[in-house]
């Protein structure tokens, strides 16, 4: 199946994100890398997805699993060539699959040859206004500019030994890009140009509402100021209104390929309205909505969320994003399957906070069939929406996060910054099992470089490959239904129509395609009189109800 040339392809794409070093392992260091992903594209063909992004793959210190950057227009010798990456793109193209790839502009690595220029040539000098230096308050400068703390915990600044310090937001390893900086700006563009050049389709970007800060205060806002002042013009860090200026600037490059390589940007922003800018079609496209991710499986927080996103999306000419997963939060078969909120942690009722709850290993057992049955519902009501949906790999699988992996295998910054308080990401970013046996499930011929679970056996792909009823079967079909329903008039045409539902389900239409969703665990659903041509349940049943969490397709 060739690719055409459709430059709307972004708007229904079923997306696969990638996370290269734990996808499959060609070479055998434990590691997974390009050729894994090669090798396993009739897999990614098979389950019927439109497009791959990949979570970067550059050369990198993994400081903070590739997100510090050491080279924008590389891949790291770990990982592959340049060469493989072309011979990815290739075999990825040829099964129709398209390309997004992971574009860090906010930070470097401390790798980076810009960076190591900066150290050297000292304060004042050209090649650290690349980057945000400050001078050090006290008598002898030793204090940081600031009291901000950075995401993974510790100072936001890091002191370089001449009385000057450095921004980042995140470990110290990634410091902060100055993209006020012309020279930044433009290498930026290059780098955009450089892998559409190569035929990528699109891009990701990573922490996209940060780009351009105002540090001109002085002294510079309290941590706690800065946290009272909502993102937006007056914050100095995010979401400022210049930011815009620059993925303007991008869409010029974008669209003088054809076709138009597509944008989708991580924003983190208070206001779902100012992330809908970013994802006008004169800036990215599109913009992560992260908002079911810290919604609760309810069909009013369902509800409200799918409303006010698809008339953002309306308003702006974007299209909606669905995200039950990603490589940075606890994957949503476990999210679903922790114990419903009591009183005592109302307020750490959303997932968000539940999921501190399950990273700080207080509540690392869950209820794994019903987070499983919920995970498999709500991904089917994500799918029947207009938009495009994100999957993370191994969601398709019906993976639910590791709560036990020994703090000496631990990769992420977040566990060894905040000293074991958060134990991090790696749940999420464990080895895929392929196979139920070998030194890696499968994954490649030695052992991962992050352990596997002995219940990962259970979800390899060659045991779901066979059982009809597996999760991987589920997303197939689902993926096969809903890509014949997106080809059809009567259903691209039509509007997404709510109906009533019974209390506690969710129900709408578009045109002949019906989604019926019941989260309650408490009663079935009836089901009305046609034939679903999906149902999220393992077994439905002789008396046509929809029980606890499932999701219905139906066509009138
Ligand atoms: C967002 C990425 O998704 C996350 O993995 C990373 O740690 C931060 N940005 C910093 O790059």
């Amino acid at each position: 199946m060739a690719l055409d040339r459709n430059p709307d392809w972004w708007r229904d794409a079923a997306v696969y994100q990638i996370y290269p070093r734990s996808f499959a392992d060609a070479n055998g260091d434990g590691i997974g890398d390009l050729a894994g992903v090669t090798d396993r594209v009739p897999y990614l063909a098979k389950l019927g997805i439109d497009a791959v992004w990949l979570s970067p793959f550059y050369p990198s210190a993994l400081a903070d699993g590739g997100y510090d950057v050491d080279d924008y227009c590389d891949v790291d010798p770990r990982i592959g060539t340049l060469a493989d990456f072309d011979r990815m793109v290739a075999a990825l193209h040829q099964a129709g699959i398209r390309v997004i790839i992971d574009i860090v502009p906010n930070h470097s690595g401390s790798g980076h040859r810009w960076f190591k220029e900066a150290l050297a040539a000292g304060p004042g000098s050209p090649a650290r206004a690349r980057y945000i230096f400050r001078d050090g308050l006290g008598p002898d400068r030793s204090q940081a500019p600031s009291d901000w703390r950075g995401m993974f915990g510790g100072s936001a600044w890091e002191p370089v030994g001449d009385g000057q310090f450095y921004l980042h937001l995140f470990d110290p390893a990634q410091p902060d890009w100055n993209l006020d900086n012309p020279e930044v700006r433009a290498e930026f563009v290059r780098v955009l140009r450089f892998w559409s050049d190569k035929g990528v389709d699109g891009f990701r970007v990573d922490v996209a509402q940060s780009l351009t800060k105002d540090l001109s205060g002085d002294p510079l806002p309290s941590a706690a100021e800065v946290e009272a002042t909502p993102a937006g013009p007056g914050h100095p860090l995010y979401d400022r209104d210049e930011v815009h200026d620059i993925y303007k600037e991008w869409r010029r490059v974008f669209n003088s390929y054809d076709p138009p390589r597509a944008g989708v940007g991580e924003v983190w922003v208070d206001d779902p309205a100012r992330r809908a800018i970013y994802a006008g079609p004169e800036e990215l496209g599109q913009a992560f909505n992260f908002d079911l991710l810290l919604a609760g499986f309810g069909a009013a927080d369902f509800r409200r969320v799918i409303e006010r996103d698809l008339d953002l999306a309306a308003a702006t000419g974007s299209s909606s994003t669905w995200v039950l997963s990603n490589h940075d939060v606890i994957r949503h078969a476990s999210r679903y399957g922790l114990p419903a909120a009591t009183a005592a942690d109302q307020q750490e009722r959303t997932t968000q906070g539940r999921e501190w709850l399950i990273r700080r290993g207080r509540s690392p057992q869950e209820d794994t069939a019903l987070g499983l049955a919920r995970a498999r519902a709500a991904t089917l009501a994500i799918m029947a929406l207009p938009g495009s949906v994100y999957l993370y790999q191994g969601e398709e699988l019906g993976l639910r996060e590791v709560t036990d992996l020994p703090d000496a295998a631990r990769q992420d910054p977040a566990f060894f910054r905040s000293e074991g308080y958060e134990v991090g990401r790696d749940g999420a970013r464990v080895p895929l099992p392929w196979a139920a046996g070998g030194p890696s499930l499968g994954f490649g011929p030695a052992a991962p470089h992050l352990p596997q679970p002995d219940w990962y056996k259970g979800y390899a792909v060659a045991v779901e490959d066979a059982d009809p009823d597996s999760t991987l079967n589920l997303y197939r079909r689902a993926l096969s239904v809903r890509r014949q329903l997106l080809a059809r008039a009567d259903v691209r045409e039509s509007e997404l129509v709510w109906l009533d539902a019974p209390e506690g389900a969710m129900q709408f239409r578009r045109g002949p395609w019906r989604c019926l969703v019941n989260f309650t665990n408490r009663e079935g659903v009836a089901l009305p009189g046609e034939r679903p041509v999906l149902v999220s349940a393992k077994d439905l049943g002789d008396n046509r109800v929809l029980g606890e969490a499932a999701t219905a397709w139906l066509l009138d």
